[in-house]
């Protein structure tokens, strides 16, 4: 049986993969956010995943508005990552797990989630620049891309994320063999990158979010999409993913590190590492 180590939730702004190419992460503007990576690191040494299930949202480079899927998983032993036009250096492909990947897709299936099965995955920065905030050297652990619709409405609802998550949970879990899996969680905090309201961030409800996350995250499965566009931004949508994580860790889970910063970009930066409690 598979057991999963915890999870991390962190924001995945394309400009954080710029500062990384650039190495800027010292400066000023960029310490507040990567410094906090190091005890998320420290804590991946102790836990020592050999897996990593990466929940996001593609951006348009692997499913455009035409076709969105509200919930797809990949299913390759390689993804590729490709330009989406940030000017980020294109990254070498990134491992796979083909047959964990359809154990995953059987068991949320038979759980009745209509899944889209990927056996080609274009993965963007939502997947590798969270990958490279905890491994800078180089992710070499097999990846499963787990994709959310937090772009194209309508959008599933944070109780429809919590539920997916469960059941991605116990998909992990069900796995015959070894394995200790990291459940990666990317996007968000609050943040808006177009409209009257670009710009736009909500320190208060990421707070709360953040708290309840540990918690009491039922009660974020509460608000509606709408609620949450009100509160977060049209982009704060990307919660979504952190509840999905959340979710798949089970019942009570203790909070190891957090950070919150703000601006990282047009964006309030969040990161959480999670584990199950005993
Ligand atoms: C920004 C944030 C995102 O989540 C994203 O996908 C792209 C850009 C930003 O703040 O620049
Ligand atoms: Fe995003």
């Amino acid at each position: 049986m598979a057991s999963i180590v915890g999870a991390v939730t962190t924001s995945h702004i394309p400009a954080i993969g710029g500062a990384i190419a650039k190495k800027r992460q010292d400066e000023p503007y960029w310490k507040p956010f990567f410094g906090a990576f190091a005890k998320a690191r420290e804590w991946l040494a102790r836990v020592r995943p050999d897996k990593v299930v990466v929940v996001y949202n593609d951006h348009g480079l692997q499913f455009f508005l035409d076709k969105m899927p509200t919930f797809a998983i990949g299913a390759a032993d390689e993804y590729r990552n490709a330009d989406e036009g940030w000017g980020l250096p294109t990254l070498a492909p990134f491992r796979g797990d083909a047959a964990f990947s359809w154990h995953l897709i059987d068991s949320l299936v038979a759980e009745e989630f209509d899944l889209t099965s990927c056996q080609e995955v274009l993965v963007d920065h939502a997947f590798t620049v969270p990958l490279q905030l905890l491994w800078p050297t180089g992710c070499t652990l097999p990846t499963v891309p787990v994709m959310v619709n937090t772009v194209q409405h309508p959008l599933p609802s944070p109780a429809r994320c919590l539920k997916f998550g469960a059941a991605l949970g116990r998909a992990i879990a069900s796995w015959p063999g070894d394995m200790r899996v990291l459940i990666l969680g990317t996007g968000g905090l609050s943040h808006q990158l177009e409209g009257t309201r670009a710009g736009f961030v909500n320190p208060e409800f990421d707070r709360m979010c953040m708290a309840k996350i540990v918690t009491e995250p039922a009660a974020l499965g509460g608000y509606s999409i709408r609620e949450l566009v009100a509160l977060a931004g049209t982009q704060g949508t990307e919660l979504l993913n952190w509840l999905v994580a959340r979710a798949a860790l089970g019942g009570r889970v203790s909070e190891v590190h957090s950070n919150y910063h703000i601006p990282i970009s047009n964006t309030a930066s969040g990161m959480m590492v999670l584990e199950n409690s005993v």
